[in-house]
């Protein structure tokens, strides 16, 4: 007789199908879909089919959206606009409610309809898609109905043009829509063309509600209809998906200053420590990449074990393994359903074989696929060295890589191994040594313990290649706000280069001075062995180097190297700049005497002055938030240093406008390679004695001088400069925004301003990034 605990064992799950003939039937009402444009739908126009994964079968015929849609579109959104944008913010949380509301009215057609349309299994479109996606236009509302309150004069950006995965088609776009709403935009969305079955059911919630006309437009189509919208006269533009595409807008909208965030590719690490309770590091794998089919951007697709517990993990995994149900997604008990699509499909069958022809070896579960659909059985890839490509490459499917390390300071090696920067698991009893690794890894997300938790009141959002911006909770608001704007200030006169460059010595007859670049603390000569001669008023007022390619790569390397800076205390940081500020008191009349020579406002010195105490004082005050999320977690957003930033300094005001820019980013733990005003770049220069007795560490701020432009650009192309900040005319922006693309750097092209008031949480906000780290709090 076999036990009742065998019987348990061995006893199969019937099938418990969630019934779908109420989405059906409103398939088979609407046929064949339009755009949702101005408040209706348009008529359908060349379409194309949205298939079910699971079964191949088509669904409904959407349209292919042309430039002509995607114009009418942006017109019917620019229209709504004033009106849309003109409300209270409490008036417009009313209709981010309503929105809400409805949505949980059909919170069960929702589930189904995006389970037929994407693969997923029922459970999790049920459980996580659409809740969360109900809960973002909550969050949202209030912060529309805060909004005068917590971003006071602040503007919404104005039409906003959204780009979404397939994915979390659903929740994608309500990470979009809500707080561009909440804000003041309008919007035009296009969905994914492989998933576009849940936007167009929410633009018919938009119309119920009646949603004024023209604020939401949804407009489907695939990459070229993206594209086109890309390209369209909107003023912002938000982008999940592919670093590829990703890449492909940053270098579309260079020059056109249209706002962009843009939320890409992962590769993140899911590190398991010896002492982590290895069972629910076990559920943490089937959470982190065999949840929605590994098609995550955020999935822990890279396991790292311990050495010392690695056999022991990879026996449990693969017994864990061997239960994953794999089967129709509309099926309660289904683990995992459906890949999005054929062509996602023989990418991950691609990635595998790679994988495996460069030596791994793939543990897979041997689970019955269904006949039909594409389906793909979930596995590990088990030895897999770093240069693998399935180590590499976002495989986007049900398959991790797994390898081991022996110390933490490996497993921090190998986790930050990879171009993206988007999340990263860390699995350990010890908080210290977790909290530990958790500083260490480069990701915008981190979780302790936990893997894939989202909310919409915490920031989300990648670094390095994964891209920049954040989405959820008030740092996601701020992407969709326009700070209020300085005066822009015309570029004064813009230094002569000397056409043909002069050797560095001996200074001409009425040369006073000969300066040197700043590199890692030491004055050194640059590489071309050329000056260039500064002039004012036609007389020649001293000789600067003329810095070129080399002398920036000398110099980020050396802001590489100065690494401690970023983790010293903001009390230390704000010691340096004390000192800093009292030495340049020390001096005050020379430098005034310097610049009122050359025709600049002695003024500046004591702004500069007070600049240096001012951020000094924040150095230690910019503080991060515990976010109030659904789940029981301590939330932490923390601010992070980007690491190096670029800084092509204005040359109008010299002086204050070098300090406005390389203060705030050292304050808040930066390297910099600063490029001064070409015009005057003694100002800068001049500083040397004061950064080297204030005990500013050699290559914290390093000083290229030279033409500006083409310096920035070195700057902007390379790939250990984290950020760049560029102030100049517009052409040198374009290039600037353009040039970042290769890293996907972010950028901060800013025009002359008024310096003397440029100051403020914005250049703080702009000098860091958020890392969100969810810590375990509670049961
Ligand atoms: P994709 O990046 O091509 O598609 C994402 C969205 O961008 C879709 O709406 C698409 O129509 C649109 N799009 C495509 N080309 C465009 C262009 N030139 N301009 C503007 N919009 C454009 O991603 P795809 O091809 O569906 O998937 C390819 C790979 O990308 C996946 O295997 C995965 O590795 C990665 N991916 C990452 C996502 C993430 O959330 N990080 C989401 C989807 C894909």
């Amino acid at each position: 007789m076999p036990t009742v605990k065998e019987i348990l064992e061995t006893m199969d799950y019937g099938p418990a199908p969630e019934a779908s003939g109420e989405v059906t039937a409103w398939l088979a009402a609407r046929g064949r879909f339009g755009h949702f444009i101005n408040g209706a739908f348009t008529k359908p126009g060349e379409t194309f089919a949205a298939d079910n994964p699971a079964t191949g079968e088509p669904l409904a015929e959407v349209t292919q959206g042309t430039e002509d849609d995607i114009t009418a579109a942006v017109k019917a959104a620019r229209k709504a606009l004033p009106k849309w944008a003109g409300l209270s913010g409490h008036e417009r949380a009313q209709w981010l409610y309503a929105i809400a509301r409805h949505l949980q009215k059909r919170e069960r057609f929702l589930s189904v309809l995006e389970t037929l349309d994407n693969g997923k299994p029922i459970r999790e479109s049920r459980d996580v898609d659409v809740p969360l996606a109900i809960r973002h236009f909550y969050h949202h509302a209030g912060w529309a109905e805060l909004i005068e309150d917590e971003f006071p004069g602040h503007t919404p950006h104005g039409v906003c043009g959204q780009i979404i995965p397939w994915n979390f088609p659903l929740l994608m776009l309500a990470w979009k829509v809500a707080p561009a709403l909440a804000a003041g935009n309008t919007v035009v969305l296009k969905p994914a063309e492989y998933t576009p079955l849940t936007a167009l059911a929410f633009a018919e919630i938009c119309a119920e509600v009646g949603l004024p006309k023209g604020v939401v437009n949804i407009v489907t189509g695939d990459g070229r209809t993206g594209a086109a919208l890309v390209a369209a006269e909107v003023d912002k533009i938000a982008f999940t998906g592919s670093t590829e595409v990703g890449r492909l807008i940053r270098r579309a909208t260079a020059g056109s200053g249209k706002a962009l965030t843009l939320e890409l590719g992962g590769k993140s690490p899911f590190i398991v420590f010896a002492d982590a309770d290895l069972d629910a590091a076990v559920e943490g794998v089937v959470d982190a990449i065999w949840f929605n089919q590994g098609q995550v951007c955020c999935a822990g697709s890279r396991i790292l074990a311990a050495e010392s517990v690695a056999e022991d993990f990879t026996r449990r995994l693969t017994a864990r393994l061997a239960k994953l149900r794999v089967g129709d997604p509309l099926d309660k008990c289904t683990d995992m359903g459906a890949i999005v699509h054929p062509v996602q499909l023989g990418r991950i069958h691609d990635l595998i074989s790679a994988g495996e022809a460069a030596g791994a070896r793939l543990i897979q579960a041997e689970c019955q696929l269904p006949p039909k659909g594409s389906f793909y059985a979930p596995g590990i890839l088990l030895d897999a060295h770093p240069a693998n490509p399935a180590m590499v490459e976002e495989i986007f499917g049900p398959v991790a890589t797994l390898s081991t390390f022996r110390t933490p300071d490996e497993a921090v090696e190998l986790a930050n191994n990879t171009r993206y920067g988007l999340s990263a698991s860390i699995w350990s009893e010890n908080l210290t040594l977790a909290m530990d690794i958790a500083a260490k890894v480069k990701a915008g997300v981190v979780w302790i313990n936990a893997t894939n938790v989202f909310d919409a009141a915490a920031g989300f959002g990648g670094m390095r290649e994964s891209g920049f911006g954040r989405e959820g909770g008030r740092e996601g608001m701020a992407t969709y706000l326009r700070r209020p704007s300085p005066t822009a200030q015309p570029e004064a006169a813009a230094g002569r280069l000397d056409a043909a460059p002069q050797t560095g010595s001996p200074a001409a007859p009425g040369i006073d001075r000969t300066a040197k670049l700043y590199i890692g603390g030491k004055q050194s000569r640059p590489d071309s062995g050329y000056s260039y001669a500064v002039t004012y008023k036609g007389r020649e007022i001293g000789l600067a180097p003329l810095g070129n390619r080399k002398d920036i790569r000398n110099a980020v390397e050396a802001a590489h190297k100065a690494s401690g800076w970023g983790k010293v205390t903001g009390h230390n940081r704000a010691q340096v700049l004390y000192y800093i500020a009292e030495n340049l008191a020390a001096r005050q009349a020379e430098f005034e005497a310097r610049l009122h020579d050359t025709g600049h406002s002695p003024k500046e010195v004591a702004a500069t002055i007070r600049r240096a105490f001012y951020y000094a004082a924040w150095a230690d005050k910019f503080d991060g938030a515990v976010k109030s999320t659904k789940t029981r977690n301590v939330t932490v957003a923390m601010n992070e240093p980007w690491g190096v930033i670029g800084i092509a300094c204005p040359d109008a005001a010299p002086l204050l406008g070098f300090a406005s820019l390389v203060l705030p980013a050292i304050a808040m733990g930066n390297r910099v390679v600063a490029i001064p005003a070409a015009s005057m770049p003694f100002a800068a220069t001049d500083l040397y004695q004061v950064f080297d007795t204030s005990d500013l560490p050699g290559g914290v701020v390093n000083i290229v001088t030279g033409p500006r432009d083409e310096l920035a650009k070195t700057l902007a192309q390379h790939d250990d400069v984290a950020a760049m900040w560029y102030c100049g005319g517009s052409e040198g922006a374009a290039m600037i925004e353009a040039e970042s693309a290769a890293n996907l750097k972010a950028t901060w092209t800013l025009p002359n301003r008024d310096w003397s008031a440029a100051q403020g949480r914005e250049f703080l906000d702009r000098a860091s990034q958020i890392k969100t780290i969810w810590v375990p709090y509670g049961e």
